[in-house]
């Protein structure tokens, strides 16, 4: 029924695998459109008790938003993208249920701000985290400024965020942005049994719960999200985005003047 998410029911516990896995699973806007097509099922799902996200194939969770999308993405597209991803992934934070993230390999930009949406993150030995805007010439856009921070801390999320490098698992579980690493195969049994004990739990205490501990972490998000948004934007119309976006696209690279 969709083309870019394979969704599954295991009893009371949904599996998402975002399904792109010739693209590393990047996040397309056929994709987003779908992901707002499937949380409207997600949402009105009773049963449900928790949703597990990983993504298909062995090298990446995500590995961020397309990048060949963003070639002409100006800063019109780039202010209606980002609101619109924002609030996709806010969906997924807010959804009544927990959310657990099987962190399976790559989850950079786009992918780690999905994965910031998760209540839970868990992952592989494999996987490696990332926030790569900056070396495009753009800046996060789909919550990972504000996210981000709130998890690990603003000094760490800076050095992330400003330098586009990539951390391991190790380094992921010590900076606490993932609670659990497992050996690559045993990745989903581990999320799968994680997702059954709270399942497992009375749903709603555990609804309760989540709605409560999500709440802590209002500070004045609604103008950091729109300065992100506006900054995303601002960012879409710099030689040096256009220049980084080319680069990597013609896999050479690239040259920038700050401009
Ligand atoms: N958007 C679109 N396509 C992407 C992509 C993205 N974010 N990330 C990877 N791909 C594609 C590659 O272009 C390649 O496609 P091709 O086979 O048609 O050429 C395919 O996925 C495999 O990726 P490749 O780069 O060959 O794998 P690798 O193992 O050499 O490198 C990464 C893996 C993750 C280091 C590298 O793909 C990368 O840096 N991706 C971009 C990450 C990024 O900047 N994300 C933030 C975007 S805002």
């Amino acid at each position: 029924m969709y083309k870019t998410l394979i969704y599954e029911k295991k009893e009371n516990i949904g599996l998402l695998t975002i399904n792109r896995p010739d693209k590393l699973n990047a996040i397309s806007n056929e994709l987003t459109s779908e992901l707002k097509q499937l949380l409207g099922e997600i949402e009105n799902d009773e049963e449900l008790r928790v949703l597990v996200i990983t993504g298909a194939g062995d090298k990446a969770f995500v590995a961020g938003a397309d990048i060949k999308e963003l070639v002409d993405r100006d800063a019109k597209i780039g202010r209606r993208v980002s609101r619109e991803r924002q609030e996709v992934f806010s969906r997924i934070e807010n959804l009544q249920i927990p959310v657990i993230g099987a962190i399976n390999g790559y989850a950079l930009g786009g992918g780690l701000e999905l994965a910031l949406a998760c209540s839970i993150r868990v992952c592989s030995e494999k996987a490696q985290f990332g926030v790569p805007e900056v070396k495009l010439g753009i800046i996060p856009g789909d919550g990972g400024t504000q996210r981000l921070p709130r998890l690990v801390g603003l000094g760490r999320a800076m050095e992330m965020i400003l330098t586009g490098d990539f951390i391991d698992a190790q380094e992921e579980y010590r900076i606490g942005l993932v609670n659990k690493i497992f050996p690559p195969g045993k990745l989903m049994e581990g999320a799968m049994e994680l997702a059954q004990r709270i399942a497992s739990r009375p749903p709603l205490a555990v609804r309760y719960a989540k709605e409560a501990v999500n709440r802590s972490q209002e500070g004045d998000a609604v103008s950091g999200f729109a300065l992100e948004s506006y900054l995303h934007a601002l960012a879409c119309t710099t030689e040096d985005k256009k220049e980084g976006v080319s680069a990597f696209l013609e896999k050479r690279k690239g040259e920038f003047k700050g401009k």
